[in-house]
């Protein structure tokens, strides 16, 4: 499949740079988001970001602009979406907001477009249905920062075509990345699966009074050589990100045990979402950060 058009649709942490990637290799890239403040940060971010590499002589000035120049932002979704080729979105982590891009993307974009999400914890089956296209529909799951780290996910949907899949790893391929192919849905898919089983022992360990989050971070990262401990990674993330995608298992299963620790909700409810807000588990206003109190 020649991509030459992309689309992605919201402009926070992720889709900024998703959107980034699909100019710096070359494509076409409309950027989308309901809020033009959102679109305006996520340009200068990127800007910011891409200047280092010139600075660094990792690129040079005209290839920025050549970049900036393939990549757009409205708020207009149609817009957006009319003439795509392939549409990554990356929107809200709500499954009702979701469905209704979806819907309101299928209308938009032609026939041939695959569209595909990059949320962290719904399948694509649970928004496909929104479309009338649910063999070009998947996950292809972005890692934060996009622009830094090198793994995308490519999940397969219960309608997924094999096409759609071959044109979705290969667009990972062309945007710098390696792509890992799950052959079926599952809550979570591969790496943040691994990843909760870490973080969800470290809110045991924390919350029955074993040791202190610090002490936890301390030990995964001496112990067992991780670049960064359980709670610093949820700061990195964001807790919300955190929060919610424990929420929309918990609101599934009804297991006490799935529901976001207390120490994790008490951040959250505070608006202490980690990095993002200078605060979280750690408060990033000091050199080192410092721990925070529940
Ligand atoms: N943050 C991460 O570490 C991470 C990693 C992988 C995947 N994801 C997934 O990426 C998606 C986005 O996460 P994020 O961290 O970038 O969130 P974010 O909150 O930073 O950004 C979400 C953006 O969506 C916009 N938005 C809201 N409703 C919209 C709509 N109807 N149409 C268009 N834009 C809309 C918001 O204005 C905001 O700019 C989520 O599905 C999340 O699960 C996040």
């Amino acid at each position: 499949m020649d991509i030459s058009t992309l689309c992605v649709t919201g402009a926070g942490q992720m889709g900024s740079q998703i959107a980034m990637l699909g100019a710096l290799a070359g494509i076409e890239t409309r950027l989308h988001d309901i809020s033009r403040e959102q679109l305006d940060t996520a340009v200068a971010t990127n800007r910011k970001h891409i200047q280092r590499r010139v600075d660094k002589a990792k690129m040079t000035a005209d290839e920025l602009e050549a970049a900036f120049g393939r990549l757009t932002s409205t708020t207009d979704l149609a817009a957006a979406g009319r003439g795509a080729d392939f549409v990554i979105e990356a929107v809200v982590e709500r499954l009702d907001v979701k469905r209704e891009v979806f819907a309101e993307l299928d209308r938009a974009c032609p026939e041939h477009a695959i569209l595909a999400t990059n949320s962290s914890y719904l399948m694509s089956s649970e928004i496909a249905g929104a479309t009338s296209r649910p063999e070009k529909v998947c996950n292809m799951h972005f890692f934060f920062p996009p622009l830094v780290m090198r793994l995308v996910e490519v999940v397969r949907g219960e309608a997924t075509s094999d096409y759609t899949l071959a044109a979705t790893v290969e667009l990972a391929r062309r945007m710098g990345k390696q792509a890992v192919l799950l052959h079926k849905e599952m809550p979570g898919f591969l790496v943040n699966r691994v990843l909760r089983a870490i973080s969800n022992e470290a809110y045991f360990l924390l919350e029955n009074g074993v040791a202190s989050f610090e002490d936890i971070d301390r030990a995964c990262r001496l112990g067992l050589n991780h670049p960064l401990g359980p709670f610093e990674l949820a700061d990195f993330s964001g807790l919300d990100i955190g929060y919610n995608a424990r929420m929309e298992i918990f609101t599934r299963t009804g297991h006490e045990e799935d529901a976001p620790a207390p120490s994790l909700k008490s951040r959250v409810e505070r608006g202490d979402l980690g990095r993002k807000t200078g605060r979280g588990f750690y408060d990033y206003s000091t050199d080192p950060p410092t721990p925070t109190e529940t």
